[in-house]
């Protein structure tokens, strides 16, 4: 697929989006999908191990095109069943998915960067889902992901008078792992992204997924799926190589066997 949308490129072992459709770079159906093209590729792709999203140099998005809304209807919404195919996507997604963050993450916006699997911002950056604002609420995540990352009352008083939560109190309130000067973003973000293709990738795989199904099982459940893939763990190469490695006191060499 030809992007018009995004501009994407391969850093070393991690596959790079970044968003480029003008100055707020507000979610066309175009660009999502291309967004969900270039993942696939990048998911099918063996010698990428983390994915990072970033938008543009000032804004990261603002949100669903609510120019394309003004024609769509509710028949147009529920029969092309609108973001589920991007919620599956981001769900089955099995590499590490880090969205570097600057400016406005609103909407469609702000539910991009929470369906990534963590969020580095930028002292810029400010998060809100606005959709009240327009007689609607979120469509792509905002009111589950918002709810869990930061709690109900915060994630209810932005839902419901749309306002806007800073990089540092969306750092305060768990949204985010880290706030950086917005010069420093892309280094910050790839250096953890770098960080991540270093470690063993069937580790990283079974730790992304035991985390993110600790938002969807019961407790037990959940411990009993971390408890199983802590035993599979010990099937692999790489553990008997990261072991062996801090034991001789070296850099394990993984090969994601
Ligand atoms: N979809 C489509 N167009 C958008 C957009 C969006 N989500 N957000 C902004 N735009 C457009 C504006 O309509 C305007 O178009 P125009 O130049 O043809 O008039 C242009 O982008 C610039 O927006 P403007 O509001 O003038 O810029 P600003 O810097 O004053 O404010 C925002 C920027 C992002 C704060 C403001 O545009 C905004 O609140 N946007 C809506 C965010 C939102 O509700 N997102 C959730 C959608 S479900």
């Amino acid at each position: 697929m030809a992007y018009e949308n995004i501009i994407v490129e391969t850093r070393g072992k991690v596959g790079v989006i970044s968003l480029s459709a003008g100055k707020l770079n507000p979610l066309s159906k175009q660009l999502l999908r291309e967004l969900m093209d270039a993942m696939k590729t990048f998911e099918a792709d063996d010698n990428i191990l983390c994915i990072v999203i970033f938008g543009n140099d000032e804004v990261f998005c603002a949100g669903a095109n609510i120019k394309e809304f003004a024609s769509e209807n509710f028949v147009d919404m529920f029969s092309q069943n609108r973001f589920g195919e991007e919620t599956e996507a981001f769900r089955n997604c099995r590499k590490p998915i880090i969205a570097g963050v600057n400016g406005y993450a609103l909407g469609g916006g702000c539910e991009l960067a929470m369906n990534c699997d963590m969020i580095v911002a930028a002292e810029s950056a400010q998060f809100g889902q606005p959709e009240i604002l327009l007689g609607l609420m979120p469509g792509l995540g905002g009111s589950q992901r918002l709810t869990r990352a930061i709690g109900k009352a915060k994630s209810m008083e932005m839902h419901l008078t749309g306002r806007r939560m800073s990089a540092r109190e969306a750092d305060q309130a768990g949204l985010v792992s880290k706030v950086v000067p917005d010069a420093d973003l892309k280094e910050e973000t790839m250096a953890v992204a770098n960080k991540i293709t270093e470690q063993a990738p069937l580790a990283v795989m079974a730790i992304k997924e035991a985390i993110n199904q600790s938002e969807e099982l019961p407790l037990r459940e959940g411990l009993l799926l971390e408890r199983r893939l802590f035993h599979a763990l010990f099937a692999t190469e790489d553990k008997n190589e990261g072991v062996q490695a801090f034991i001789e006191k070296r850099k394990a060499n993984f090969t994601g066997k």
